[in-house]
């Protein structure tokens, strides 16, 4: 007897859970939990890029698998960061009616292979030598028992600052590098009547701040301990309470725009001029130039403050279901089209991303995506290359959903403590460790 899907809660609270969700996240879905039956040589596939730049980057996908004669059907999820799109993946699969394939992140693969619900594509990777092209700490995550069962497509940086030029110039003032740096910085953009920091309400977003604020706070091991170990010492610890602390300092440098303000309106922000700074990974990079603003020129990129030599990846993989035999056809070619070399340069340039294999030359890219090539390898080389927590490569999604939680109520609740925070954020990390 196959056990459940990916251990989520029982069918009730997972109910409970996508409603939950779907109100924190004002989500909508094109295709819902009980989709009809798909057609002989539809290739449904769940992904959560409906914003332009990502749409624009996915269309190139989608040509290749049509002229290939697959019929693409998007099952789409437009809620950012993903959250949502697994709570709706799970209802599909629990029903039995799985897509094709789905974007999901390294932890999840994983806890998806571990209850059998993966096809295998090992047969396309050993054919064109994927362990040659990729780094370990990429086809590690995406293999199961030494056998590949999700294709990536990217590598994202999770722990970058943009800035808008013009509004560093009307502050007089320099990117900063350290978090005193970054407050003066804020101050000084304040005074001059910008909004400092571009802030989206979403739970996910929220957590992708709050790691880099971890790294500069409290170090590249710090971050090891209590994110990826989760160790009690590490997550309730006076580096934590200061993390903490630091985060929530952030929240009088941004503007009240609530939940509904989601990522693409606050990086229009900053692209705007309206506001000074943005903290997100370089999925930014797609809006930016869809506003006609170059990354490196008119938006500058600099590490988060004090994580200069630390590199957050957040991989976007295509994980493969056991769907039935018609499908196999469609699942190996799809394998194929992601690692494909010409696709990993189209779709990176346009997602913002820097290719997954080594072998892709970024002659083409910006100076960020050029900048996030260099970081890549020289943090792989010194330990400190970190799957984003916030980006559901470090710990498994319903630990990272319940963390979410905690860190936005933090940011929402003036009235919580820090040390408060950091209770509940231990408790929601190793609430699965009782
Ligand atoms: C990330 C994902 C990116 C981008 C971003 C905003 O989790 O890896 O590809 O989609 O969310 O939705």
């Amino acid at each position: 007897m196959r056990r459940p899907a990916c251990p989520v809660p029982r069918r009730a609270a997972l109910a409970a859970a996508i409603a939950t969700l779907a109100a924190l996240a004002g989500f909508a879905f094109a295709a819902g939990p009980q989709a009809p039956p798909r057609a002989v040589d539809e290739v449904e596939v769940l992904h959560f890029w409906t914003s332009g730049g990502e749409a624009a980057a996915l269309a190139k996908l989608k040509a290749t698998l049509r002229a290939e004669g697959h019929n693409w059907k998007d099952f789409t999820v437009a809620d950012g960061g993903g959250g949502l799109a697994m709570m709706m993946l799970n209802s599909r699969v629990v029903s039995g009616n799985p897509p094709t394939a789905a974007q999901i992140k390294g932890a999840a693969i994983q806890e998806w292979a571990r209850n059998d619900r993966l096809a295998s594509i090992d047969e396309v990777a050993r054919a064109d030598q994927w362990n040659t092209l990729l780094p370990a700490t990429v086809s590690d995550t995406m293999k199961y028992h030494g056998r590949y069962i999700a294709a990536p497509l990217n590598v994202h940086r999770v722990n970058w600052l943009w800035i808008n030029p013009a509004a560093l110039k009307k502050a007089n003032a320099k990117p900063p590098a350290t978090w005193d740096e970054f407050f003066a910085v804020a101050d000084a953009m304040k005074k001059a009547g910008l909004v400092p920091v571009a802030h989206s309400g979403q739970s996910w977003l929220d957590m992708g701040a709050f790691e880099s604020v971890a790294i500069g706070v409290g170090g590249v091991e710090f971050y090891k301990r209590a994110f990826l170990r989760l160790e009690p010492s590490a997550l309730v610890s006076p580096e934590m309470e200061k993390t903490l602390a630091t985060y929530k300092r952030l929240k009088s440098y941004t503007a009240n725009t609530g939940a509904g303000h989601d990522w693409v309106a606050a990086t229009a922000m900053l692209t705007s001029g309206q506001a000074g700074m943005l903290m997100m990974g370089d999925w930014a990079k797609a809006e930016m130039r869809a506003a006609g603003k170059r990354p490196g020129v008119d938006v500058l990129c600099v590490p988060m403050p004090d994580t200069a030599g630390a590199f957050t990846f957040d991989i976007d993989a295509l994980a493969m279901f056991q769907v039935n035999g018609r499908d196999k056809q469609a699942q190996q070619d799809l394998a194929r089209a992601v690692m494909d070399k010409d696709f990993q340069q189209e779709f990176n340039l346009a997602k913002g991303s820097i290719p997954v294999r080594l072998d892709v030359k970024l002659d083409k890219f910006d100076d960020c995506a050029k900048r996030s090539g260099a970081d890549f390898k020289s943090s792989a080389r010194r330990g400190t290359l970190l799957p984003s927590l916030a980006h559901g490569m470090a710990q498994p999604s319903h630990t990272v959903a319940r963390m979410w939680d905690v860190i936005s109520q933090f940011w929402a609740q003036d009235k919580m403590s820090a040390r408060e925070a950091m209770a509940r954020l231990a408790e929601a990390a190793r609430a699965d460790a009782r």
